[in-house]
């Protein structure tokens, strides 16, 4: 009888760390996805030579990407892609989330092409001395 009882901690305690697994990737907590701190007001992200012109650089630690769609011109949004909330991989000339195939564009965030469901949150941030921070 303790015999049996062993077992099925045993069985238990497999199947609670192999469907704990199973679960926390259901839940959005999988590889890719944000598991960032929130950052400061003031906390400088980037100098302003490390976001190229018509393009831009993912802080995925700090869950923001950072675009210039034109020269002089800088943008912050959330890195969580609107639709399951992968880190979204790349910027091109948009940005893109290779999750699912999400695109969303440089200067707004808006989605050029799904499945995301709504723009990219824009983050307030300021340009000073060569340095992006948050707002
Ligand atoms: S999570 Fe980005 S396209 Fe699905």
């Amino acid at each position: 009888m303790t015999n049996g009882l062993g077992r099925r901690a045993v069985l238990a305690s497999a199947c609670g760390i192999a469907c704990g697994a199973a679960l926390t990737g259901c839940a959005g907590y999988g590889p890719g996805r944000v598991t960032a701190e929130p950052v400061a007001a003031g906390t400088p992200l980037a100098a302003t030579a490390d976001v190229p012109v018509g393009g831009g650089v993912i802080l995925a630690d700090q869950d923001t990407v950072l675009t210039q769609p034109v020269e002089g011109e800088f943008k912050a949004f959330t890195a969580t892609c609107t639709h399951q909330g992968c880190v979204v991989a790349t910027v091109t000339d948009t940005i893109n989330c290779t999750c699912h195939g999400s695109v969303y564009a440089l200067a707004d965030g808006s989605v050029v092409s799904g499945p995301a469901p709504s723009p990219l949150a824009e983050k307030a941030i300021t340009v000073a001395g060569g340095s992006i921070a948050l707002a």
